[in-house]
């Protein structure tokens, strides 16, 4: 794998979730791959999961890590080409992602959405240009429209933890105060649609996830009916498409209590975390046995780990 952007670049989504099933049995089986080899993090956002499970699943390989916070901790980046950079930007993309490859031989970018320009955020200027300049592997940490990585891990955990041949998935929009990107509800419906599930899509009127992400899923407004029959809930945010990056309703009917979770088959509670307790979803349930957030946060590492083996063998 040259790259990991999205479920595109994967040769077989199946296959590498086989793949992270195996190494979550059998973690340092292949240590020899990333002797000698570095991985790059660099973080334009916050993190918890994905900074501690990308390295975890590196050293697991046997890679050395080392990672930057490049608004806090370097030199603030200029991403437009011709740009006159008289002002705040110290440091040219082209050279940054050229020197971090002299260092590197696989290189991670974290980048959030800007929430305030569709076209921008869509177009992937960011971590595009990281793969414009960088001479190594990127991988994406999320990226202003997709979240590959968890959309891997939350794959896996449903692969382990269901019963049926092809469950019933549901994604479904979440209240929460902030604007958030739609990410993680893009990817996971991108994902979804390649595996073996029937995928429900619910939100609230003028939520509707940009065109090109949900593929076959069923989109409803309404929620109680999205969840009868789900064997899976997963709750998120995300801000209007449309009306980019607006907040349009922090409806609490829309939270993920007990009563919702009653509709369903006795489904299995899912959210990527970091999460708004009593917000997005009630205690009860974020701590009831059917609860996966663990399990998600735990596949993390393996789910990174396949992706990093899987370029490891790339580059050799
Ligand atoms: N789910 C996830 O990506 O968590 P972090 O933002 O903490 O990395």
């Amino acid at each position: 794998m040259k790259q990991f952007i999205s479920i595109n670049d994967v040769a077989d989504p199946k296959v590498l979730i086989e793949q992270a099933m195996l190494l979550k049995a059998d973690p340092f089986a292949h240590q020899h791959l990333g002797k000698n080899k570095t991985l790059g993090l660099l973080f334009f956002n916050s993190s918890l999961r994905t900074r501690l499970s990308t390295q975890k699943a590196a050293q697991n390989l046997g890679m050395n890590v080392m990672v930057l916070n490049v608004t806090e901790d370097s030199w603030q980046i200029e991403f437009e080409d011709g740009a006159i950079m008289n002002a705040g930007t110290a440091e040219h993309i082209t050279e940054a992602a050229g020197v971090i490859s002299q260092y590197c031989d696989i290189i991670g970018v974290r980048t959030f959405a800007g929430l305030k320009n569709f076209e921008e955020d869509y177009s992937e200027s960011v971590i595009n240009k990281f793969i414009t300049y960088a001479t190594v592997p990127i991988i994406s940490l999320e990226s202003a429209t997709l979240h590959p990585l968890q959309s891997l891990a939350d794959a896996i955990t449903i692969e382990e933890h269901s019963s049926k041949a092809k469950p019933n998935v549901v994604l479904t929009w979440a209240p929460h105060p902030r604007a958030l990107p739609q990410a993680v509800g893009n990817s996971f419906a991108q994902w979804m649609n390649q595996l073996d599930v029937n995928l429900t899509i619910t939100h609230p009127q003028g939520y509707a996830l940009a065109s090109g992400f949900t593929g076959n899923a069923k989109v409803t407004t309404n929620q109680d009916e999205a969840l009868a029959q789900a064997d899976f809930v997963y709750a998120k945010n995300w801000s209007a498409v449309e009306d980019y990056g607006k907040i349009l309703s922090t409806d609490s009917k829309w939270m993920i209590t007990p009563e919702k979770m009653a509709l369903t088959n006795n489904a299995k509670f899912m959210h990527c975390l970091p999460v708004r307790r009593n917000v997005v979803v009630a205690d009860a349930v974020i701590d009831s046995p059917n609860s996966l957030v663990l399990q998600q946060a735990n596949n993390r590492v393996y789910s990174a780990q396949a992706v990093l083996k899987q370029m490891l063998e790339w580059n050799n």
